[in-house]
C-alpha cells in the first residue's frame, strides 16, 4: 500500500506510540485487503463500548491510550453502552458492571469521542449522519449496512479497534466498500409475499442472510419499504449473513433502475421469498413462557416507532411482573419526553432506556430469563450474548403489545 510522507513519519513513531501503532494495523488490513492507499474519513462509529462485549482487556486498553492524551480525528460516536448511563440503578444494574462501564465511557469520552452510545448516529436527532457519497468508518453492522444501502454512503464493516485506529489517523484503507465497482448487486431477491410492518422486514433480511454467503449484496425487488422498515431488513440480514450493502430496486439510491443496480456484472444468483419463508424465522423465534422482559429498539428506535408504541400503550397496562423496555438513542428519548410519548408509555409501564439494548444489557444478571423482541438481529443475539441462560421469542410490536398488556 502506497504511504504519503507524512503517513511513513507517523509509522516512524513521530507522532507518538498511538498514532504508530494504529497506524500499523491500518497498513496491515490494507496490505491484506490489496489496497492501494489510505483515504480520509470525517465520520466513525465505535463498536465494542459494552462492558459485556469489550471486557476488561478493552477497558484497560482504552484507559492506557486516554493517558497518552491522543484525540480522535473525526466525528466519532460511540455503540450502546451496556447500560444507561445515568439511570442504571433503577434498571437493577450490578454494581461493579456500572462502574466499569461507566469508567470505559469516559475513557472513550477523554479520546473525544461523543459518548452518545447509540447504534442509529445516522438519524437527524443524533447527527453522525454521512453523505451520499461519503466514505466513513462505521463499526456497528446494523448501522454499516444502514449507510452502505439507505444513504449511499461508504464503509467497510470495521471492527471496534480498527474503527478507533482510523478515527486516530482520519483515514480508512481505500478497498471493499469503498470502491464503487464492488458495490453493485449480485443476487437478485424476488420478494412473492406480503410484507406487514418492521418485524415482517426485519425477518425478511434474516432468512435472506441465512441463505446468501458472506460478501453478497442482495438486490430486492417487489418491496416499498419505509426508512423505518429499511433498517430493519438491514439489520437482520447483516445479523445473519453479515450482509454490508443491499439494494431495493426504486428504492435506495444506487438501485434506482436494475442497470444501476447490477451494472454490467451479472448477477449470479436468484432466490424467491414467499410467505412461508418468512414465516419459519418467526417460528424459529418462538416462546411459550411469559416473558420477564419485552424490548423494542434493535436497532434503537427511531421518533416515529416510539410514537406507534405509544399510541398502541395509550390506556393500557403491562401485566405484573413483565418489564417493557424501548431502547433509543439519548437524543430520540429527549424527543420523546418533549412530545408527550414518554408519559404515555410510563403510565402503561414501560420504560424509554437511553444508551444500550437487550443485546448488549447484561441481562443474563438481571433475573431475566424469558424474552420477547419484534427485531431478528436481537432473537439471534440474545440466546448468544448470553450463553444459552435467556429465551427469547420474535413477534411484531402489535403482538408482543397484545401479549403483555390488559384493558
Ligand atoms: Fe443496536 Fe443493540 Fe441491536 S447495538 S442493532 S440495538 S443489538
Amino acid at each position: 500500500m502506497h504511504l504519503t510522507k507524512e503517513e511513513e513519519k507517523i509509522l516512524d513513531g513521530e507522532h507518538g506510540v498511538i498514532l504508530e501503532r494504529s497506524l500499523r494495523l491500518l497498513t496491515k488490513i490494507g496490505d491484506f485487503e490489496n489496497a492501494d492507499k489510505l483515504i480520509p474519513i470525517s465520520k466513525s462509529q465505535i463498536a465494542g463500548v459494552s462492558f459485556k462485549t469489550a471486557g476488561k482487556p478493552t477497558l484497560d486498553l482504552v484507559e492506557h491510550i486516554a493517558e497518552e492524551k491522543v484525540r480522535v480525528k473525526t466525528l466519532a460516536t460511540l455503540n450502546p453502552a451496556g447500560m444507561p448511563l445515568d439511570t442504571w440503578k433503577e434498571l437493577g444494574i450490578p454494581e461493579d458492571f456500572a462502574e466499569n462501564q461507566l469508567r470505559l465511557c469516559k475513557a472513550y469520552g477523554k479520546l473525544g469521542i461523543k459518548p452518545w452510545c447509540t447504534c442509529v448516529p445516522y438519524l437527524p436527532q443524533v447527527g453522525n449522519i454521512p453523505e451520499k457519497g461519503e466514505i466513513v468508518g462505521f463499526s456497528e453492522s446494523s448501522a454499516v449496512v444502514y449507510v452502505n444501502s439507505v444513504l449511499g454512503a461508504r464503509t467497510n464493516r470495521h471492527g471496534g479497534l480498527d474503527a478507533l485506529a482510523s478515527a486516530f489517523i482520519g483515514k480508512i484503507p481505500n478497498h471493499g466498500y469503498i470502491k464503487k465497482e464492488n458495490r453493485r448487486g449480485t443476487v437478485l431477491v424476488k420478494v412473492k409475499c406480503e410484507l406487514k410492518g418492521t418485524t415482517d422486514y426485519s425477518a425478511l433480511g434474516y432468512f435472506l442472510g441465512k441463505e446468501i454467503g458472506k460478501g453478497e449484496i442482495p438486490v430486492y425487488e417487489g418491496i416499498k419499504p419505509s426508512q423505518t422498515e429499511l433498517r430493519h431488513l438491514g439489520a437482520g440480514s447483516a445479523a445473519s449473513g453479515s450482509v454490508a450493502l443491499f439494494h431495493v430496486l426504486g428504492v435506495t439510491p444506487e438501485a434506482l433502475s436494475f442497470e444501476d443496480a447490477f451494472g454490467n456484472r451479472s448477477f449470479s444468483d436468484k432466490i424467491e421469498v414467499t410467505r412461508d419463508d418468512i414465516d419459519t424465522i418467526f417460528q424459529e423465534y418462538s416462546l411459550s413462557e411469559t416473558p420477564d422482559l419485552v424490548a423494542m429498539g434493535c436497532p434503537h428506535c427511531s421518533i416515529d416507532e416510539i410514537k406507534n408504541i405509544a399510541e398502541m400503550l395509550r390506556g393500557k397496562k403491562i401485566i405484573k411482573d413483565t418489564r417493557f423496555w424501548v431502547c433509543t438513542a439519548d437524543q430520540i428519548k429527549k424527543e420523546a419526553e418533549r412530545l408527550g410519548y414518554s408519559k404515555i408509555i410510563k403510565k402503561a409501564g414501560g420504560k424509554i432506556i437511553p444508551h444500550t439494548c437487550v443485546v448488549v444489557a447484561p441481562i443474563e444478571e438481571m433475573e431475566i430469563q424469558n424474552v420477547i423482541v419484534n427485531s431478528a438481529k436481537a432473537a439471534f443475539y440474545v440466546p448468544r450474548m448470553t450463553k444459552g441462560q435467556v429465551n427469547c421469542g420474535l413477534l411484531s410490536v402489535k403482538d408482543c403489545i397484545q401479549q403483555i398488556t390488559n384493558k
